[in-house]
Order: C-alpha cells, then structure tokens, then sequence
C-alpha cells in the first residue's frame, strides 16, 4: 500500500494547476446514460473515483474513448473522455462495484429514467457516516417510479416513463438533487425541485444537460424547474474546476508560508471558505489565471466555523482548516453539521501534536506553538489530505499511510505540491 512522505518547513512558491472537479465529473459521466448519442467531457481528473466509475458505466454498456494527449498539451490537463450509452445492456448495479464508490448509487437516475427499470446496490455507508438514501428514493417515488428494497438493492420501476412532480427535499442533500435533476430531465411535463442544493457542480450538471436539451431554470438556486423532454442529444462539456482541491491548497499555503498561483480556480465557487481564509490570516487576490495566494508572514489567527450547504462553509473543507488552525495563535471552534462521524482525524493530528477537543459535533481547536512529524493513518478523502497539511508545516518527517484515499479525489498531490518546493514523495511499498 502506497505512502506518503513528507518533511516539513518549507515555505510553498509557484504554481498549481487545479483540476477538474470530483464531484462534478461524477455526475456528469452519469448523464451520459441519459442518452444514445455521444457526451464529451473535457477536463475530467484523473482520479481513483472516475476510473470506478468508468467501470460500472461500461458495465451498463457504455462505449468509453479517452482522447490521447495532444502534441504540446500540459501534462496536467484533464482527460476528454468520450461516453456513449448507445445501448443500455444491463440496468443492475451490483454491490461490488457499488460499494467501492457511493456516488455510482446515482446511476439509479438515468436508469429508471430512460429505461423504465434499474436495480442498484444500496451503497452502505462510510467512514464518515450511514449516508442513508431515503432522500433518494422519496424523490423518485414523486416522480412515478415504483420502489422496492430486494435484498439490499433499490429496484426502480417505470414502464410507462417518470411524470413530473413537485419534488420537495427535507434537508439539503447533493446526491439527490443530482439525481432528481437528470430523472426529470426526461419525465413527462414539469418538475419543481424545492430545498434543492446550490451547489457549484449542481449548476455544472445543469450546464450539460442543458446543452444536452434539457429544459432547466434555476440551478444554483433552491427551486429548480425541469420541463421534461421526449430525449436527450449528445454534447460537449467543461468539467469545472475543483474547488475543493483549490480551498485545499489555499489552506496548505497558509499554513507553510509562501506565494502560489492557483491556476483556473474559480473564487465565487468557493467565497466563503475565501472568506475564512482572509480571516485566518492568508491573502487571496483572484486574478485572470485563478487565485493566488500568499501568507502574509506573522501568525494565523483563530476563527469559528460552522459547516453548511452551499453557500456556507463546504464540510469538505472542515479537516483540512482544522489541520490549519491547529497552528493558530489562539482558540478555534468548529462545528460540522453535515455528517456525524466527520472527525476521524482528530486523533490523527494529535499524533502530529495538534491540541483539539470534541464536545458531539464540535471541536475546540487550541493552536500550538509547533508541531512534530509522526506515522499517520489516512481514514477518508479528505481528513487524509488535511494530514498532509500538518505534515508540511511539522517539523521532521511525516508518513501518512493508506494513500488510496488521497488518489480518490486528488491528482497527483505529491507532484503539485512537490512542484511548489514543499519535501514530498510516495513511497511504494
Ligand atoms: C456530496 O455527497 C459529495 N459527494 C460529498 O463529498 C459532500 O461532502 C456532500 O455532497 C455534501 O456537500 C459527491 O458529490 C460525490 P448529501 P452526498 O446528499 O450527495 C444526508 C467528498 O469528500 N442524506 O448532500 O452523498 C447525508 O447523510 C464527498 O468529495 C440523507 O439523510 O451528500 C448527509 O448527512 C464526501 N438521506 C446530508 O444529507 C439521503 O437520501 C448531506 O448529504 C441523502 C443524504
């Protein structure tokens, strides 16, 4: 199992090409069942989550192509993937492939919507929480399908097609407004989606569908109205930049010092961790190429954070500003209200000599003068990289284990970050 090494102290300077979104490029490929025509994505990451997802789609029987790298084309750029559900062969979603990346339950969707049946894995919950998909199942029962749970599976049925509804969620959920979104797309006459996530990559996916020719208005909003249309065409599509990757690399020049351009970052997908980062003591100034930002020199200062749905604050972020403020000269509360399980790696950074208490869904944070290199276990996604984080600025040599849960959402972190001056490679063991 791959490993991470990391020797800390040294200041980050240069540039880091910021890839297309994770949670964006999901989605996306999975519209592509949408339709028997072709969907282009350009810039989709290379990422261990894409791969898994490219296997359950061709295991749907979606034709996959990736276009070869181009003469003189930047190494760093994402992929254009060519996807082409011209025949859907099988309409299940076994466990075993479910099971290894949760967002491939989403298939459920454009299944039952173009297809009249899907059979897909409920896909268990996670490190992070039970993740539960009554949201899911309420919302495609609204819309006409009938639902059964048959040994651990969700089995949706449609024959004659999905009918329009109003579809109200009873808390924000990303997943489900994705999926409520595509369905809808080719149910008969109109949907109103209310309490619906605002999420960047959600306005993304509306992007696509539109050009795919959906009939959508008010993505990014609360209320999203869908008029259904007979089908769906091909179409060609930018995955938008992550703007998680780029909070994350905020954060790291924050906390080691230095000067990095963050390139194609997109500031108002990501404000108001923005917003924290000013407070915490960083200067970010959005120019043409995306986001630079620089540490101006003394302490970080301490902030209270509240995780929220888009606009608020991104529970994606929270581990990683939890490493940060470890090193706040004073006092930082954090409060996730997202997930209930979301601080696996508390006890990961104490091991690095971060000083954080947890009351429920609250941490005290105290900042500490220093930190010290220690072997760390990666538990998720995004607590794994907030350890790389800690690792940057503790002082000697910081081994971060079971690296596969970096490569599901971040490419080649050791590359970008090694490319900025910072003392980092993998170790493969
Ligand atoms: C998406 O997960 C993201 N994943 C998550 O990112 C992100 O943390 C989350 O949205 C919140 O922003 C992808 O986009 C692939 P939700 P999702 O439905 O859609 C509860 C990462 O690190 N809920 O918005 O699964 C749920 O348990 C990942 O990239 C139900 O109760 O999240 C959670 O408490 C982690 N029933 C809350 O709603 C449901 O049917 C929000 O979940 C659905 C959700």
């Amino acid at each position: 199992m791959d490993r991470i090494r990391i020797v800390g102290g040294a200041p980050l300077v240069g540039t880091i090409p910021i890839s297309g979104a994770k949670n964006a490029a999901l989605p996306l490929m999975i519209a592509s069942l949408l339709t028997d025509q072709t969907l282009i994505l350009d810039n989709v990451p290379r990422l261990a989550d894409v791969t898994q997802l490219k296997r359950i789609l061709s295991n749907h029987g979606v034709d996959q192509s990736v276009d070869g790298k181009r003469a003189g084309q930047n190494g760093m750029a994402g992929e254009t993937l060519r996807l082409t559900a011209g025949d859907i062969v099988d309409t299940v979603a076994p466990y075993e492939l479910v099971s290894k990346m949760r967002a491939s339950f989403w298939v459920v969707g454009p299944l039952v919507a173009r297809m009249g049946e899907a059979r897909v894995s409920l896909p268990g919950g996670c490190a992070i929480g039970t993740r539960p998909v009554d949201f899911f199942i309420a919302a495609l029962k609204d819309l006409g399908a009938d639902i059964d749970i048959d040994g651990g599976d969700v089995v949706a049925r449609a024959k004659n097609g999905l009918r329009g509804n109003r579809v109200v969620f009873p808390k924000v959920t990303v997943g489900a407004t994705h999926v409520a979104m595509m369905a809808a797309s080719l149910a008969k006459g109109e949907t109103v989606l209310e309490n619906a996530a605002r999420e960047p990559e959600i306005v993304d996916l509306a992007t696509c569908l539109i050009r795919m020719g959906a009939r959508i208005e008010g993505a990014g909003t609360s209320t999203i109205h869908i008029q259904g249309v007979e089908r769906l065409t091909g179409a060609r599509h930018p995955v938008m930049p992550d703007r998680i990757e780029t909070g994350t690399y905020a954060m790291a020049v924050a906390m080691t010092g230095g000067d990095v351009l963050l390139e194609n970052a997109i500031p108002d997908t990501l404000q108001t961790a923005i917003d924290v980062l000013t407070q915490v003591g960083a200067e970010i100034t959005p120019t043409n190429q995306g986001i630079r930002v620089r540490r101006n020199g003394h302490g970080l200062n301490p902030v209270d954070v509240t995780t929220e749905p888009f606009p608020g604050f991104p529970t994606d972020l929270q581990a990683q500003l939890m490493a940060l403020v470890s090193r706040a000269d004073g006092r930082s509360h954090i409060r996730e209200t997202i997930f209930e399980n979301r601080f696996m790696h508390v006890q990961e950074l104490a091991r690095l000599g971060a000083d954080i208490r947890l009351d429920g869904q609250m941490a005290t944070v105290t900042g500490v003068g220093r930190l010290t290199g220690a072997q760390v276990m990666a538990t998720d996604l995004r607590a794994s990289v907030s350890l790389v984080i800690a690792g940057l600025a503790a002082e000697g040599e910081t081994i971060v284990n079971r690296v596969y849960h970096l490569d599901r959402g971040f490419e080649r972190i050791e590359d970008k970050l090694g490319g900025c001056g910072a003392t980092i490679e993998r170790l493969s063991s």
